[in-house]
């Protein structure tokens, strides 16, 4: 049996490297189960793998793609309790975005029924992140201000979600205008413009409370902005760099405001603390997705023959997932 998958054989350019190819379909051996795959997402580390520049790369030729949500259709010998048809994160390792993949029928991480699929499809990487970065990185309490970038990426429109529901606020930046109502739509407390000089007003926006924690997934002057941002001993977390620049910042900062920079990268959480670290940061994902929460939106759902078009679509200014069916 033969499936189709987006495979590249040298790292580059999307539009450059990437085949809609057949490929052998597996079959599950001993111990593991066959997802079928339902929704795969587009995310800007899969350009990273693609590109060669992330932090983990597969051998080549790879199927492309990190993140999906499938159904389980075939048991390998010796697995119970699992049945045909549970909906699983799909098994990213190898690739996302192909029909089919295999995983150890232990390592499954089954999505509950009350999450709607294209939410489940978006839900194993940004909106843990986000978890993460407002509950792992600084003791944050009811009231607290956190400014974020990329305000209305998926990581964003989390944050911006998740702090409402922990009763955080949110100061959120965005490069277009037209961004602003949209996010406080979905809870934003402020949306400031980038370039702006929103950071000298940040007290006006905070009424004097000083902002704790800044997260950063850009780089260039929007972290240079977030740092005269916050206040004394608040911590700046990078977790993602879209301008592909160094990251700079201002020395003062660090010396006379006591400011510190850190990391976060959800695949090192994973590695760190387990499937069942991962397990329980997803319980609180999926019980905000079921109730309603947290819900991000969809731009636009692409076959596997439009990937074409699902690529060039994800590189135009958008409010929402581009995602792909086999
Ligand atoms: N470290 C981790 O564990 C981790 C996990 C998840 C995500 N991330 C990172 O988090 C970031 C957001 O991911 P996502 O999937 O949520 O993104 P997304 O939904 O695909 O949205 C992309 C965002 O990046 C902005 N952007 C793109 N190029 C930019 C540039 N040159 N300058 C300023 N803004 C730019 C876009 O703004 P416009 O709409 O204005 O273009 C948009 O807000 C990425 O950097 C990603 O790698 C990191």
């Amino acid at each position: 049996m033969k499936q189709s998958a987006l495979r590249h054989h040298s790292f580059g350019k999307p539009l450059e490297v990437l085949q809609l190819e057949q490929i052998a379909q597996p079959e599950p051996r001993a111990g593991e189960v066959r997802v079928k795959l339902e929704f795969a997402t587009i995310n800007p580390s899969d350009y990273g793998m693609i590109g060669g520049s992330y932090g983990n790369l597969r051998e080549l030729p790879a199927v492309a793609g990190r993140e999906g949500v499938g159904v389980v259709d075939a048991l390998g010998a010796d697995v119970s309790g699992i049945e045909i048809g549970t909906r699983v994160r799909f098994p990213g390792e190898d690739g996302a975005w192909q029909a089919a993949a295999c995983v150890a029928a232990d390592e499954l991480l089954i999505v509950p029924p009350e999450v709607p699929v294209e939410q489940a499809a978006i839900s194993f990487i940004n909106p843990p992140t986000a978890y993460c970065l407002l509950k792992k990185i600084v003791d944050l309490k009811p009231g607290d201000w956190v400014i974020q970038n990329a305000g209305n990426s998926a990581v964003g429109l989390s944050v911006i979600q998740m702090a409402k529901a922990m009763g955080l606020k949110t100061i959120s930046q965005v490069r277009r205008e037209e961004l602003v109502e949209p996010l406080k739509a979905m809870g934003a407390d402020h949306v400031v413009l980038e370039g702006t000089g929103w950071a000298k007003g940040v007290s006006e926006i905070t009424r004097g409370a000083v902002v704790q924690l800044a997260l950063n997934s850009i780089g260039g002057e929007s972290a240079i902005d977030q740092i005269k941002a916050l206040g004394d001993g608040g911590t700046q977390v990078t977790f993602g760099g879209m301008v592909g620049d160094k990251v700079r910042f201002p020395t003062r900062f660090l010396i006379f405001n006591d400011v510190r920079l850190t990391g976060f990268w959800w695949d090192r959480y994973g590695k760190r603390n387990g499937l069942v670290g991962v397990r329980d940061v997803m319980a609180e994902v999926y019980a905000m997705m079921a109730d309603g929460r947290l819900s991000l939106p969809i731009e636009k759902t692409y076959s596997f023959s439009e990937y074409e078009s699902a690529i060039q679509h994800d590189s135009q200014p958008r409010l929402g997932k581009v995602l792909l069916q086999p």
